[in-house]
């Protein structure tokens, strides 16, 4: 099928009605190892950089800390019964890299990889394939004492790593997934600090960018040549647009805005599949990071390092970015780079993150990546909402906004599919109420509630909509 709807045609509204989806199509739940897993302590697992950043004081919303979070560890066995009942065909998880080196360098902890050997298995055994991350933000402290992904030595020691928990895991997982979102690790960590490490120098930051990126093709390589058989990259993306373009993509742009638009989409997007699919930074990146510190860290033979076949790119998708020529009062210090542009939120009904609620975003970007970089196939890997669920005394969660929120992108989605896009699968983000990072607690985007005082999980009504979607293998 080609890709009719390119960018910038995507449908500004969606239908309603009933929406089939293709056979075949996977739909799973995700969640992340210092998000829910707790046992912070347990069986020689080190310190991570989370770990480190929630106990700083001011660092999350409330003081809260991933030191017991939802207890996956000890309760993974009733997680994957839940998951089970739910059909989910698919559970994409994150393996905590300190469970399995406590330092990040050295042989692995047997303990560390039991967990995971243990989880993989009760998976299996419920017909749910394991999607496994190797890094989603859990860098050892150990590593970063020592400059973490600010130091090209952190994407070699990413590497073996990975090694270790393929050798571990190869038999039986089969979807690996390198990296989940680069820019927020390398910029939120390393430029705003508004995440571990808490590092505010925009330098840095784009040296992280680039050796997230070395230790992603470097971990492509082994996993490759340890015969892993689908290999992802997952980025967090959004269609960038203007404020006029939110709601009619045909809106005319003055060009002093589509610059901007151009150099905000290089950084969020380009900066990170230009060089893993095409083995090329995008010049407006270049041209930046020529004033952030220089380039001398991006040495001769990484991009091609970088650019090694995957299979696919997986998509966190939440909102828009909207931008415009600015300047930004004040700037963003997420966006090196970016001081003469304006962000702003979409005009659209907000989440409790205040994230608006844009469907259509979805589409248009799934159509826009598919006509771009054709040569990859594609799979939401995150896409869902934090609302303020409570559970009524009849014990049921009714978080119809919720509802509301995953139906809107899953036609949106279906869009997608419709207008030719190679998109092999929906993966909604969460599985369960989790520590939400510079949130905490607060913000719970779990399709199952979780009591965080007596661990009770309750699937919200979201939850059972989502059951009766995957049954029917479409919306209605
Ligand atoms: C992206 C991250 O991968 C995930 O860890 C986070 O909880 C969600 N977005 C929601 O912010």
């Amino acid at each position: 099928m080609t890709v009719v709807n390119a960018r910038g045609t995507a449908p500004s509204y969606l239908t309603e009605g009933r929406a089939d989806f293709p056979a075949g199509f996977v739909w799973g739940a995700a969640t992340a190892s210092y998000q829910i897993e707790g046992a912070a302590a347990a069986d020689g697992r080190g310190p991570s950089i989370w770990d480190t950043f929630s106990h700083t004081p001011g660092k999350v919303a409330g003081g809260d800390t991933g030191d017991v979070a939802c207890d996956h560890y000890h309760r993974y066995a009733g997680d994957v019964r839940l998951m089970g009942e739910l059909g989910l065909h698919a559970y994409r998880f994150s393996v905590a890299w300190p469970r399995i080196q406590a330092t990040g360098s050295g042989p692995a902890n047997p303990a560390g990889l039991a967990f995971y050997d243990r989880l993989t298995d009760e998976l299996l055994a419920a017909g749910i394939t394991p999607y496994a991350t190797l890094y989603h933000w859990d860098l050892p402290q150990a590593l970063q004492d020592a400059g973490g992904w600010a130091e090209r030595d952190t994407a070699f020691r990413f590497a073996e790593y990975a090694e270790l928990v393929h050798a571990r895991l190869g038999d039986r997982v089969r979807n690996w997934i390198t990296l989940n979102e680069p820019w927020v690790a390398a910029f939120l960590g390393y430029a705003s600090g508004v995440h571990a490490p808490g590092v505010q120098d925009p330098a840095a930051s784009f040296r992280a960018a680039h050796h997230l990126l070395l230790g992603h093709g470097l971990a492509t390589r082994a996993l490759r040549a340890a015969g892993a058989q689908e290999i992802t990259l997952v980025i967090n993306s959004s269609p960038v647009v203007t404020p006029a373009q939110v709601h009619d993509p045909s809106a005319p742009v003055a060009e002093a805005d589509a610059e901007a638009v151009r150099r905000v989409d290089a950084l969020l997007t380009r900066q990170f599949l230009d060089p893993a699919l095409r083995g090329h930074y995008p010049a407006e990146v270049l041209e930046i990071v020529r004033r952030h510190g220089g380039t001398a860290h991006i040495r001769d033979g990484d991009l091609e390092t970088i650019h090694q076949p995957i299979d696919l790119v997986g998509i966190n998708y939440y909102n828009p970015c909207v931008v415009e020529a600015g300047p930004g009062e004040p700037a963003d210090p997420a966006w090196p780079g970016t001081e003469d542009v304006r962000f702003s939120p979409a005009e659209a009904p907000v989440t409790a993150m205040g994230w608006p609620i844009v469907p259509t975003g979805l589409s248009r970007l799934l159509l826009r990546l598919a006509a771009d970089y054709p040569e990859v196939g594609l799979l939401v890997t995150e896409n869902g909402a934090a609302f303020d669920d409570v559970v009524s005394d009849d014990g049921r969660v009714r978080d119809t906004d919720r509802i509301a929120y995953l139906d809107g992108h899953l036609r949106a989605v279906h869009a997608a599919l419709e207008g030719g896009a190679d998109l092999r699968g929906y993966i909604v983000w969460s599985l369960l109420d989790n520590f939400e990072w510079a949130e905490g607690y607060r913000r719970r985007f779990g399709i199952v509630h979780v009591d965080f005082s007596t661990q009770r999980r309750t699937p919200k009504d979201s939850a059972l909509w989502y059951r009766d979607v995957i049954q029917r293998n479409g919306v209605r």
